[in-house]
């Protein structure tokens, strides 16, 4: 029988941890903050945004959300930018993803100062994470590869597949499980004989955003499957990439999703953030 890796367990661990640290920091006068910005109505957007609400405050951060029109220009996105960049009460600086056609999302990235950008998308932290130097680690990443340590799953020496090539998950992941000792392999939803490669990782993590794509003869006999994947099925039904029913017997251990990868990445913002507001008194 495969082992349930339960996410939303170990997220709500690291969330007790990170309230003692909150509380710790209150102590010496300090209270992270957090300015998330969000562009248009896309539902999606709409109810993370929600959620990173609602866990700052369970957590003690103090988040200051700024809900802008769809019509919003790229000079308004970023003058805001630069007047939280400037904000001392604000440690970390997130704008929800994707952003409207008009507007230039990777300016607005390089605009944010590299200090407080919690997503960790800026280049300059980009560039850290791949030399082993990282100042924040990406929220989904992160919130995997804790996952793999809690559940006392080692990485270094195993051949890890990682489905999927997304600044925002596959990349970074590639990254920091290379800087771990692991043996990688990154493929995407095109790659030639993606069943065979699959098959042969011990650890097997799947972040494409098409449901059913990893199915029981992609998967090795006691592997690790971590399913990054957010989709709905055609009943509206959210699910991962994974075909979890038929593959999961076959794993040593395996993520659910919803109740996976999930509540870590929120989880994973708030330590970044309490990180960024320690970091801004230690330099
Ligand atoms: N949209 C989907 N995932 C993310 C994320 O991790 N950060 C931001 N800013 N936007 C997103």
């Amino acid at each position: 029988m495969a082992r349930i890796i339960d996410g939303k367990k170990i997220s709500e661990e690291i969330k007790e941890e990170l309230k003692s640290e909150v509380l710790a920091l209150g102590e010496k006068g300090i209270v992270p903050e957090l300015a998330v910005i969000l562009v248009g109505e896309d539902g999606a957007s709409q109810i993370y945004v929600k959620n990173k609400e609602r866990v700052a405050k369970e957590v003690g951060i103090s988040s200051e959300v700024m809900r802008l029109s769809v019509e919003t220009s790229q000079e308004e996105l970023e003058k805001i930018i630069l007047q939280y960049n400037a904000d001392e009460k604000i440690h970390g600086i997130l704008v929800q993803l994707p952003l409207s056609k008009h507007i230039d999302a990777k300016r607005i990235i390089n605009l944010i100062d590299p200090k407080k950008d919690v997503d960790c998308f800026h280049p300059e932290n980009v560039g850290k994470l791949m030399i082993g130097d990282a100042r924040f680690l990406p929220c989904t990443p992160a919130g995997i590869l804790e996952l793999l340590e809690r559940s006392e799953l080692l990485v270094e020496g195993k051949n890890v597949v990682v489905v999927g090539r997304s600044n925002i998950v596959g990349k970074p992941l590639a990254v920091m499980l290379i800087n771990l000792g692991a043996t990688v392999t990154v493929c995407n939803s095109k790659t030639k004989n993606l069943k065979e490669i699959c098959a042969q990782a011990d650890i097997l993590v799947s972040a494409t955003g098409r449901a059913g794509l990893i199915c029981e003869d992609m998967v090795k006999q006691a592997a690790v499957v971590i399913d990054v994947g957010m989709n709905r099925d055609e009943n509206g039904k959210l699910c991962g990439d994974v075909d979890y029913i038929h593959v999961c017997d076959k794993t040593h251990c395996i993520t659910p999703v919803p109740g996976g990868v999930g509540p870590m990445t929120i989880m994973m913002l708030m330590r970044n953030t309490i990180l960024a507001a320690k970091n801004k008194f230690v330099i």
